[in-house]
């Protein structure tokens, strides 16, 4: 029983009652905190997912998942996606405040002379497979560069190791790709903004140049801006983890893309184009593939839908939904994988296993739809979510560490196994 009135919120069991302080956001959401639970009663909780749970107080991003609210330091997604830029929302991110002219200049320049890659460093993905999946090679890649630049141990150093990961991300990315179908790297040039350089990385060729379509360039410097940071989502609670127990910024942030990897978080975005495209394919229609999602037996799942969070429309596929059409039109690409997708949201929208639930588009629903449009292979896809979270890991991280309440991650467990047993040696089991 919470009572806000005096804070705090009591718990009896066991004859015993014990007083716990419930401490508010500045949203007005409420949390018990039990960090003398186990002390006072010997008790621990069991939150299997987290979905109860609050790991720490945060002021970079808040989420309602009710009303479908996103805002990053305070500013709503709508007005930072119609207005601002990727680095300015990075710097927002990292700092707290939008910066100011000079401030976004500097930062803007600091970066571009980052971009490129240490020749050594580079050949790392010489020995990388050619048919690997570009998510394990960024992976690897960022783990890689705590081997070539030293320890962010001060401001300085931090400073310069947060630029560098802005920097080097999208030339990375590119150069994964480029490996990938067996060209040579195209270097980042200082004279291309940068989502315009990242496209120039990534389809220019020695034979010739890539001339970049500003619209283009837009488009997906709003996706960086939608995909910049979510709260504590698995990717970034698991850059938290990590981070917690003081290791590289480099490897902290490998953790991460390993983690958003997976096709229940930042993969969907990949699995719903493979989705879609079935349907198109199989000349399956929208109702039989949702027959399927929604059978118990059967693990199909509407890729892109449901969220742990919104339990309402996700504002960045409300964004993303009416930029696919703009995108599509002025690239003259088809829009029948967006004909589907919007086919499935009506039907889904309207049946009550989603209803129920409370299963709507999320970020990746239409995401996928833009890429495809803009040129990027399917198997990207989350390495552009890659691109697009890692301010927002990176300033979780920062926050973390400059946390009053900062403490290794370790949480509890109810152990089930066996109890106390001698050991019994071969020959005799
Ligand atoms: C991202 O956390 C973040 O903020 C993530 C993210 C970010 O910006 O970082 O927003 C990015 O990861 C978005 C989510 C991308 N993943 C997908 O689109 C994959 C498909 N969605 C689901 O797997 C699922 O909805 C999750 C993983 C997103 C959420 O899972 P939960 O909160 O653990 O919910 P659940 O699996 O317990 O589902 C509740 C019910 C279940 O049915 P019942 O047991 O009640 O009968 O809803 C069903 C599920 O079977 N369900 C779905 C479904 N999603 C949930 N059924 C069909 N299709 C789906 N997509």
């Amino acid at each position: 029983m919470a009572d806000a009135s005096q804070d705090t919120a009591q718990l009896t069991y066991d004859g015993k009652t014990y007083n716990l302080p419930v401490v508010e956001g500045s949203e007005g959401e409420r949390a018990i905190d039990i960090r003398t639970l186990r002390a006072e009663s010997g008790l621990i909780t069991l939150d299997p997912g987290f979905g109860n749970s609050g790991s720490c107080r945060s002021a970079i991003t808040y989420i309602d998942g009710e009303k479908g609210i996103l805002r990053y330091r305070g500013y709503p997604i709508e007005e930072l996606a119609s207005h601002s830029t990727f680095l300015e929302v990075a710097w927002l991110l990292l700092y707290g405040e939008l910066p100011s002219e000079a401030e976004l200049a500097t930062f803007t320049d600091e970066i571009t002379r980052h971009t490129m890659l240490h020749e050594d460093y580079r050949r790392l993905f010489d020995f990388m497979p050619k048919n690997a999946h570009p998510m394990p090679v960024a992976a690897a890649a960022v783990a890689a560069l705590s081997t070539f630049y030293r320890e962010a141990d001060n401001e300085d150093r931090i400073h310069r190791a947060v630029v560098r990961l802005l920097a080097k991300m999208p030339t990375i990315a590119a150069y994964a790709y480029k490996h990938s179908i067996g060209q040579p790297p195209t270097y980042p040039k200082n004279d291309l903004g940068y989502c315009s350089n990242f496209l120039h990385m990534m389809y220019a060729t020695p034979c010739e140049p890539y001339a970049v379509d500003p619209v283009v360039a837009k488009a997906l410097d709003l996706l960086l801006i939608l995909h910049a940071d979510h709260e504590q989502n698995c990717s970034t609670s698991t850059v938290r983890l990590v981070g917690s127990s003081l290791s590289s910024l480099f490897a902290t942030i490998a953790s991460g893309i390993s983690a958003l990897w997976g096709p229940l978080h930042g993969g969907a975005n990949q699995k719903v184009i493979e989705m879609l495209e079935r349907i198109a394919d199989e000349e399956g229609s929208a109702d039989v593939f949702l027959k399927k999602a929604k059978d118990k037996d059967d693990t199909t799942r509407l890729m892109g839908f449901g969220h742990r969070v919104y339990k309402s429309y996700d504002p960045r596929a409300a964004i993303l939904k009416e930029t696919c059409k703009g995108v599509i039109e002025r690239v003259g690409g088809s829009s029948q994988l967006l004909e589907i997708a919007m086919r499935l949201e009506e039907i889904a929208l309207s049946d009550s296993y989603f209803v129920e639930r409370k299963l709507y588009p999320n970020v990746d629903f239409y995401s996928g739809v833009i890429y495809k449009a803009i040129g990027i292979p399917v198997n990207m896809f989350t390495v552009m979510f890659t691109m697009g979270r890692l301010p927002g890991w990176i300033a979780q991280w920062l926050e973390m560490r400059k946390d009053s309440d900062f403490r290794i991650g370790r949480p509890r467990q109810v152990y089930t196994g066996s109890a106390k047993r001698a050991y019994v040696p071969l020959g005799k089991r």
